[in-house]
């Protein structure tokens, strides 16, 4: 059941998704090359902390981090570790802040250094994925629009849309309904109300769309072990179209 929210409750969500934003914003202008993705880990905790706010992922399910930090053929739930981020390599780091009972999650994939044509065409291509996720999405739009239009890009560009993994609803909860796939049939799905509020965050790889989870139970990795790109968004579905609260 989607949870639809009041205007206040929209007002308690913009502040975690205003910690999350500028906690992705000073990462882009950190993370560097010889940083270990435990070190982006600990500034995820510091920030979100700093903020007076928790970071969610924090003990969720067991996740023993604060950042999804994800380099090159993990897909998502890259576990911080000693791993050292290598010019050439893309990062995504994921992350979500509760704060006023609400919590906000975003993700981008930073470029380190001088990377390869192909891994800056999939990092440009995934967040442009996000932007026509969303293009004409109102109320009342059904929700698998989402995923075609997300699908149409990717395959429009060689790459292919991760299946295991899915958007989804927030609030309350850092996973309510609807799940929000980046694949679908155009026209179908429950017509989206208003005031719902969604991550969109499509999971879009170079070559295969197969994945599979490491003895870790966490760390999705490509099976052909090609790049992934992660972008993501937290937005509020309005009668004329969306607000994105994370950027
Ligand atoms: N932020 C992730 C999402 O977009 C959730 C990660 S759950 C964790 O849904 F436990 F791995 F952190
Ligand atoms: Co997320």
């Amino acid at each position: 059941m989607i949870i639809v929210k009041t205007e206040e409750e929209i007002d308690l969500l913009r502040e975690p998704c205003a910690i999350v934003r500028d906690c992705l914003n000073l990462i882009g202008k950190r993370i560097c090359a010889g940083m270990t993705t435990k070190e982006v880990d600990t500034l995820v905790y510091d920030y979100i902390k700093s903020c007076g706010a928790e970071p969610s992922e924090l003990g969720y399910c067991g996740y023993p981090a604060s950042a999804c930090v994800s380099v090159n053929e993990v897909v998502v739930h890259g576990i911080p570790d000693d791993r050292v981020l290598r010019e050439g390599d893309i990062v995504s780091v994921d992350i979500v802040a509760y704060k006023n009972g609400f919590h906000g999650d975003a993700c981008r994939t930073y470029c380190i250094g001088e990377v390869s044509e192909e891994k800056k065409k999939l990092v440009r291509v995934t967040e442009e994925c996000f932007f026509k996720g969303i293009e004409d999405l109102k109320a009342g739009t059904p929700l698998y629009d989402i995923g075609y239009r997300v699908q149409c890009h990717a395959e429009a560009n060689g790459f292919s849309v991760i299946r295991s993994y899915t958007g989804h609803g927030i609030g309350r909860e850092m996973h309510e309904d609807p799940s929000v796939p980046n694949f679908g049939r155009k026209g179908t799905g429950v017509r989206l109300p208003a005031n719902s509020v969604l991550c969109i965050e499509p999971m879009i790889a170079a070559g295969g769309w197969r994945v599979k989870v490491l003895d870790d139970g966490w760390t999705a990795v490509t099976l052909d072990r090609k790049s992934a790109a992660h972008y993501e968004n937290t937005v509020v579905v309005r009668e004329g179209g969306v607000e994105i609260l994370t950027l």
